[in-house]
């Protein structure tokens, strides 16, 4: 795993959006896994400013994102359909049609999700994969204990996601859904590359024990330890608890130049 340390969320996003951008570039119909909440927010923005200022094209692109609430419609405030199509989609010119959401309102939630993960299938994997990370250690919503080899499926949210969540649900924990669909983390394995970011103090227990704890499902993001192509995009209150934080700013800074990508 890359561990990629910025002065804030800002320079963070920023670095990993030019790794986004740079794939886009490269394949114009690349297929990118996408995340919500509000860690990715920055990233999103950059990218916008890029398709505007800089005319990255998202034409071709395809998306899958990784979770979505059981219960909420599309259009529902608070669904990651209508948080994507608000944060990014309706900003840039990606065709609709090539962006995928779970479907929260799903009458066969498991014929649902098995279309999801032929659907990532079909289109030839997922290039790159953007992730956060909750306060708990998830990925999606890959609660802990998950299985390392989960596929798309139904999970119960743990209270600390929920608590952690109500933010976005008026601080009314009573309104945020317990369940939902979301990519298993064989899933997120399966991506070609998978960026993770994660910024602010709340966050430095979950990303020290993913970077340099035991790789095990009580700390699902640590699964990443094993993927081939992982960055952790960082800022300095989340890299507070890192052992090896220098090591890692000292790698990054002499990076020869054929590697650097971010
Ligand atoms: C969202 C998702 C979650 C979030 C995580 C962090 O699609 O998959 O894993 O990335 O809960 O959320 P924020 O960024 O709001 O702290």
């Amino acid at each position: 795993m890359e561990i990629i340390i910025k002065k804030d969320a800002q320079e963070g996003s920023c670095a990993a959006a030019r790794v986004v951008a740079r794939l886009v570039r490269a394949k114009p119909d690349a297929v990118l896994g996408l995340a919500t909440g509000s860690t990715p927010l920055t990233l999103y923005k950059e990218l916008i400013r890029m398709h505007n200022e800089e005319g990255l094209d998202f034409s071709e692109v395809v998306t899958f994102n990784l979770d979505e609430y059981i219960g909420l419609s599309a259009d529902h405030e608070q669904s990651y359909r209508r948080f994507m199509n608000e944060n990014l989609f309706s900003q840039i010119n990606i065709k609709l049609e090539n962006t995928h959401v779970p479907d929260g309102m799903a009458e066969d939630v498991p014929a649902a999700c098995a279309a999801y993960e032929q659907a990532i299938a079909d289109a030839g994997g997922i290039d790159l994969q953007v992730l956060g990370i909750g306060s708990d250690g998830h990925v999606g919503f890959n609660e802990p204990t998950s299985s390392f080899a989960s596929r798309t499926r139904i999970k119960t949210l743990t209270r600390q996601t929920v608590a952690d969540n109500a933010r976005f649900f008026g601080g009314d924990e009573s309104k945020v859904p317990h369940h939902c669909i979301t990519m298993g983390i064989g899933t997120i394995m399966d991506a070609r590359m998978n960026i993770m970011l994660a910024f602010g103090a709340n966050k430095a227990d979950a990303v020290a024990a993913t970077v340099e704890g035991p790789v095990a499902s009580i700390m699902p993001a640590s699964i990443l330890q094993h993927h081939p192509s992982a960055k952790l995009f960082i800022d300095e209150a989340a890299a507070t608890d890192l052992k090896l934080a220098d090591y890692y700013r000292w790698v990054y800074e002499g990076k020869p130049e054929w590697q650097a990508d971010a």
